[in-house]
């Protein structure tokens, strides 16, 4: 498998503050055989998963102080890491006994999470969208006793700003919040800087991650990004391919500068 770059997690110095459900009587189980060496965190023993751990309790903190359900995670331009960490961070909350979690692909461009679970290309979150599947349980697939539902996305020919701006994205969301359990959802979303998809998404969540690549990411960027997402909350940075150690929660606010280019 390729390398795993450090993940360095926001840690509670560093997050930027604004402001048992039913997995569903379906067959659509992901086999294990499928899936790919990147989701490092659902090995309990693997060295990469220790910054996913610290990630999730720091994001559990927040989610549990301020009540969010429904959460994205997004960067300024394609390529950062955004669905390398949505899916192990969605891994490495579902791995917590208390925590059900879903992960939903809202990259209708650039889909990418089937291909790490393995998922055969069928039915999915854009038929939903089109109106062509009406029910969530005819496009979810679920990990071991149904801890981790995934809600993939196929790559369609599709208008997909007129998608995540349309009633049935509205209605998506509303029924992802409904699911039994109340688990946490963690939407995978477009860059910000390539269309408005992620914004227009994150209209309907209660909050977004954004990822930092080291040495990519410019200081004005994040800025610029942070203006754009603006009223949607930011509930913290997660900086990817981090020199500053894997895990090590300080290196961020050891070094805030040093980070930007
Ligand atoms: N920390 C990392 N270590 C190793 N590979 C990574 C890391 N972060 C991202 N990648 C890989 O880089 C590529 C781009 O990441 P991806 O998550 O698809 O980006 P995005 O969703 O932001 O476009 C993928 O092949 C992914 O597996
Ligand atoms: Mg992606």
């Amino acid at each position: 498998m390729n390398e795993i770059l450090p993940v360095n997690t926001s840690s509670e110095a560093v997050l930027i503050e604004n402001g048992a459900f039913n997995a569903g009587p379906h067959d659509r189980q992901i086999d294990e055989a499928g899936i790919s060496p990147k989701l490092v965190a659902l090995s309990e023993h693997d060295i990469h998963a220790r910054a996913f751990k610290l990630l999730r309790t720091t994001l559990n903190r927040q989610v549990n102080e301020h009540g969010y359900q429904v959460i994205g995670v997004t960067s300024c331009t394609p390529n950062a890491g955004k669905s390398f960490i949505a899916s192990n961070l969605a891994a490495s909350m579902s791995r917590l006994s208390s925590r059900k979690t879903v992960l939903v692909d809202l990259d209708l461009q650039r889909a990418s999470i089937a291909e790490l679970f393995g998922i055969l290309d069928q039915a999915a979150v854009s038929e939903y969208l089109l109106g062509s599947i009406s029910s969530l349980e005819d496009i979810c697939w679920s990990l071991g006793a149904g801890e981790l539902t995934v809600y993939p996305t196929f790559l369609r020919k599709v208008n997909s700003a007129e998608l995540l701006s349309g009633e049935r994205f509205a209605s998506l969301m509303s029924e992802l919040r409904t699911i039994e359990g109340q688990p946490l959802i963690i939407c995978d979303l477009p860059p910000l800087f390539v269309s408005d998809d992620a914004l227009l998404a994150a209209q309907q969540l209660d909050g977004v991650l954004v990822v930092v690549e080291q040495g990519v990411t410019t200081r004005k960027q994040l800025e610029a990004a942070l203006r754009m997402l603006y009223p949607t909350k930011l509930i913290g940075t997660v900086f990817n391919r981090s020199s500053g150690g894997l895990g090590d929660p300080y290196g961020y606010s050891g070094g805030y500068g040093a980070y930007y280019k």
